[in-house]
């Protein structure tokens, strides 16, 4: 009902605001309610999405164990419902529509699509089976539909973890939890089946610098230590480090790997083993991963540098959590150094804007995104005020030349009942996610 309203006052040609927003993660959904928010007319904002889901990464990157953290879900939700906010998912940028498409249609458009690329550690090896880029594992026990359920069978009983992040962390709980722990969260029940046939004992997180280098926060390191099924090794000689100037954060993640370096080992059934100083030189095998070859390292002059001591692991997985990068977009401006979008406090171009990871690289938390894309509406707003729409062409009308019938918000909300449908009938939490395009575009009766 609500995008009919819409569709009818847009068709109608009012003099209103109109914004086409790209990517409905929380960049894109922060920018819609921005727009809203400080606009002192009448706005109208279109959130295009590739997927016929919206909120990325919150959907598809925050751990399913995190359920707090989801449950921002709620509020950018509360975005979508807005009466002058609308959802289209499945139409694609770059593959639908165009810049050019975009500008002959509203006033001004914000790319927001992202950081879902990984990126590589440039060593030998890196391409063998079983070398994993984190997104990938990522998006497999987050169900994203770009990677099947059948992508990863965890036969291996020593696996390596790139990267002493958030994200490394993630990945490292996924994996040191039982399935039962994980039973009820929304992970794809195959997932969930995958997870709990895992042959996985040990699980080596590898930092290539010291311990008061590390980018995990104090919360999400603490986690690890509260693993029931896994415990978690430091050696004493790895994580010393004078902290005494340094942040509180970096002071408490020092306090507690040191604190873990002091206590024995409870025998529980699976172990984090966490190491420092040492960076992965080669990864090892014939025809897959069958070793890990790491070096030790030390700072010189602030830079990682080997000491000519090496150390090999018997791991049959390397999952490489070494940060994400943007893709560019076509037509679009692209900084191949930064990997972002090049912009001035959110503007890229005339009637071009950018915001989240896109605008500043994959960096901060949800919340940094609120802020970021303020910064952008602002600069949007004031860039527009006083001029006249030159858009003369509509956005319906062209998709539907061209045969793309967008995912509207109440078909959303099907496939959003279909998961919690789902959830029910296999006892399970309060969604199970759908696996697939197909499925979920069943669900929403496509
Ligand atoms: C694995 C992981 C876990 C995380 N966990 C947490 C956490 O627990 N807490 C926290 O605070 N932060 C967390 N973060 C960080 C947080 O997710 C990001 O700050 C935030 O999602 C960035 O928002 P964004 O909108 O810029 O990008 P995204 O969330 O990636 O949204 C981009 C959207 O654009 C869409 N898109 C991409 N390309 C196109 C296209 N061509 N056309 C149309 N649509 C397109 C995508 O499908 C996606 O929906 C995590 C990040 C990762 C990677
Ligand atoms: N719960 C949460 O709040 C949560 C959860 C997940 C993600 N996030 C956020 O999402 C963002 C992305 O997280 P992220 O973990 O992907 O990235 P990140 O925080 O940038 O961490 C990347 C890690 O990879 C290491 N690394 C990079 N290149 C390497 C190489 N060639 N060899 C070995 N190690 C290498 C980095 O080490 P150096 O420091 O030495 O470069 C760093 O330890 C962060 O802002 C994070 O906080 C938040």
């Amino acid at each position: 009902m609500k995008n009919r309203l819409l569709d009818s006052q847009r068709r109608g040609g009012d003099v209103s605001l109109r914004v086409a927003v790209v990517g409905s993660g929380p960049a894109g959904l922060y920018t819609a309610e921005a727009l809203m928010k400080q606009a002192t007319g009448p706005v109208t904002v279109d959130v295009l999405e590739r997927l016929p889901t919206p909120y990325g990464l919150v959907r598809y990157g925050v751990a399913p164990d995190h359920t707090s953290i989801k449950s921002i879900a709620g509020y950018l939700r509360g975005v979508l419902e807005l009466p002058d906010v609308r959802f289209l998912g499945g139409v694609e940028f770059g593959k639908d529509v165009d810049a050019a498409d975009l500008l002959a249609c509203y006033d001004a458009v914000v790319y927001c699509t992202g950081a879902m690329v990984d990126r590589r550690m440039g060593i030998p090896g890196e391409d063998l089976p079983g070398s994993v880029a984190a997104t990938d594992f990522v998006n497999w026990y987050c169900g994203h539909p770009d990677v099947p359920a059948d992508r990863f069978v965890l036969d291996s009983s020593e696996v390596a973890v790139i990267g002493v992040g958030n994200v490394a962390v993630d990945v490292v709980r996924v994996l040191a939890k039982t399935a039962e722990e994980l039973r009820a969260t929304d992970v794809p029940e195959e997932v969930l089946r995958r997870l709990a046939a895992s042959r996985v004992r040990t699980i080596h997180m590898i930092g290539r610098r010291g311990p008061e280098h590390a980018k995990f926060t104090l919360k999400e390191l603490r986690e690890l230590g509260e693993l029931t099924n896994a415990d978690v090794r430091v050696r004493r000689e790895e994580c010393r480090a004078d902290v005494t100037a340094a942040s509180r954060q970096v002071r408490g993640n020092v306090e507690v790997l040191q604190s873990w370096a002091a206590r024995g080992l409870a025998g529980r059934p699976r172990l984090v083993d966490v190491r420092f100083w040492m960076r992965p030189v080669e990864i090892l095998g014939e025809g897959r991963v069958e070793a890990l070859k790491l070096e030790r390292t030390r700072l010189v002059e602030g830079r990682v540098t080997g000491t000519g001591e090496f150390e090999t692991l018997p791991v049959g997985m390397v999952l490489r959590s070494v940060g994400y990068r943007s893709v560019p977009l076509p037509g679009v401006p692209f900084s191949e150094s930064t990997m972002t979008v090049p912009n001035e406090a959110g503007r890229v171009r005339d009637r071009e804007y950018v915001a989240g990871w896109l605008k500043r690289g994959p960096t901060g938390v949800i919340g940094t995104n609120k802020s970021d894309a303020a910064e952008t509406v602002r600069t949007l707003l004031a860039d527009l005020a006083g001029r006249e729409p030159v858009r003369h062409a509509d956005l319906d009308d062209l998709l539907a030349a061209r045969g793309v019938s967008p995912v509207t918000y109440e078909q959303w909300l099907s496939i959003e009942a279909a998961e919690a449908e789902l959830a029910k009938s296999l006892d399970r939490g309060e969604r199970v996610k759908l696996l697939g395009l197909a499925a979920m575009l069943t669900a929403c009766g496509r």
